[in-house]
């Protein structure tokens, strides 16, 4: 019934929305105290359908209050994905009252022309908010950029450009990303156009984002540019590729080691499970050794419809800081949650030196919960044969993970982690993601709510998001090699309280 799956499904810290429909994140924007989340939304139903932008706020990333619903379909068209701005130097002209405006910029969507099978039905607007981001008023001369004849036109992602002065905005055309200047939001100026024969193509591109990041323990910066991609994920479906670079305020030049790596093997994504779409990051941000802050779609547009949820669908993935390394081959971004969600910790199992012989038990819900935990762990030397960790319940279900030496490569495996039957494309296959440190020790984070587990191996060089639904709660966890008795050298599990 469905106060059983709102019980059983509705997790306990990833934001969900209270009742419809949710996909990409929107509008990222932090002012005054506050993070801002708006989320693609149809509040009358728990499908995709008309877009409106749904709202959250938080003052830590991690906590979210949902807010009314800040953008609704208009004459141009339904409210698709896009960003938003604080002008702080009232670049529009759109401040009344010394008010600091906050500009949304997004993409309509004309429903009606796509159904009366016109191609062409996206076009870019703007609002502003005078108070905050909580209402907004749209601009009277929307829209600001008009379509030039591509069916797929849309996402606009702006962001202050401090080294030249203007707002850069990207788009995703197609399978290309368009580059555009402005000085006050509403007058665009196309810069240039990247992608042609460059990264995955096998889907549309959808929701870039583009932002200079510090390369550490470097003086050096590099330009990242995130491209979602529907389908073409490494594990089918929809995922977020990137690319890395330098942008000079009109082009964004791939960087040739990158590019060299990238054409031998694409091993650029954000995130390899399944479930991380959409995801871009926050203006007005940036933690204090200059990582920017991320959060992404928890679901893939393979079965994000059907997935056995009924008062709400989707959620989204932990927030999380992006920063750059360099390797011996190239630069590589990499992701770990916000430090915020540290202060969330609870009641901890810690232990050193366990001795795994066989399937092992590491821990069970009669010491700790399982469903709002974090677990830190470290194996020396991991070398031989395949390494699983197994989540389980009374009813039989089980998700694993691991990393298989062999292949050098990380697995996830919901093939038997409860409800699959909603979608073929669900568990057709294990996830596979491969492992891009040489470590000899293997470490991870693992976070798990109850529907969702998010893997960041080797510090957050190697990302898995996966979501299940299993038929009663996960209630032990365990741990075995299919070769040998090992150490696991360091275990540490949190539970997380809200
Ligand atoms: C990505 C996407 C965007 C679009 C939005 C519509 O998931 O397809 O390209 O703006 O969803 O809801």
């Amino acid at each position: 019934t469905t106060v059983d799956n709102e019980e059983m499904y509705r997790p306990n810290f990833h934001f969900t929305p209270k009742k419809g429909w949710m996909n990409d994140p929107n509008g990222l924007f932090y002012y005054n105290g506050y993070y801002h989340l708006y989320f693609q939304h149809n509040p009358d139903d728990n499908k995709w359908g008309p877009m409106h932008w749904g709202h959250a706020t938080s003052t830590d990333l991690i906590t979210w209050k949902e807010q009314p619903i800040a953008l609704y379909p208009d004459e141009l068209g339904t409210i698709f994905s896009g960003s938003a701005v604080v002008d702080i130097d009232n670049t529009t002209g759109f401040s009344q009252k010394e008010k600091t405006p906050v500009v949304a910029m997004y993409t309509n969507h004309d429903m009606e022309a796509e159904k009366a099978g016109k191609i062409v039905d996206e076009v870019q607007s703007i609002a502003y908010s005078l108070d905050e981001g909580l209402t907004f008023t749209k601009y009277e001369g929307n829209p600001v950029v008009k379509n030039p004849g591509i069916p797929d036109f849309r996402d606009p992602k702006v962001d202050w450009d401090e080294e030249r002065g203007q707002w850069v905005m990207v788009l995703a055309a197609g399978q290309e990303i368009k580059f555009y200047a402005s000085k006050d939001l509403k007058d665009w100026e196309l810069l240039s156009v990247f992608g042609e024969g460059i990264g995955n193509h096998d889907g549309v591109w959808e929701c870039p984002d583009l932002f200079p990041l510090p390369v550490k323990g470097t003086d050096e910066q590099k330009w990242v540019l995130l491209v979602s991609i529907n389908p073409g994920g490494p594990n089918t479906g929809s995922a977020t590729q990137y690319f890395i670079g330098d942008f000079d305020g009109k082009t964004f030049k791939i960087d040739e080691s990158f590019q060299k790596e990238l054409e031998k093997e694409h091993r650029f994504w954000v995130d390899f499970g399944r479930d991380n779409y959409a995801g871009v990051t926050w203006s007005n941000a940036r933690t204090a050794d200059g990582s920017k802050l991320f959060i992404g779609w928890m679901s893939n547009w393979l079965y994000a419809n059907v997935v056995p949820t009924e008062q709400w669908r989707s959620a989204n993935t932990i927030a999380r800081e992006l920063s750059l390394i360099k390797g011996d081959d190239t630069y590589r971004l990499v992701s770990l949650p916000v430090k915020q969600l540290k202060n969330y910790r609870g009641k901890k199992v810690a232990d050193t030196d366990i001795s795994i012989a066989g399937k092992t038990v590491l821990t069970t819900t009669q010491t700790i919960s399982l469903s709002q935990t974090e677990i830190n762990f470290e194996i020396p030397n991991a070398s031989i044969g395949k390494y699983t960790f197994s989540l389980s319940n009374s009813k039989g279900d089980a998700l694993k993970f691991g990393y298989d030496t062999i292949e050098n490569k990380f697995f996830v495996d919901r093939g038997q982690s409860g409800q699959t039957g909603f979608s073929e494309k669900f568990s057709d296959r294990i996830a596979k993601a491969p492992r891009l440190s040489n470590a000899k020790n293997w470490t991870g984070k693992i976070i798990l709510d109850k529907t969702s587990i998010e893997l960041f191996y080797d510090d957050g060089q190697t990302v898995m998001t996966e979501i299940f639904f299993p038929n009663a709660p996960f209630e032990s966890l365990s741990l075995e090699s299919d070769t040998d008795t090992f150490t696991l050298n360091k275990l540490e599990i949190h539970q997380l309280n809200f």
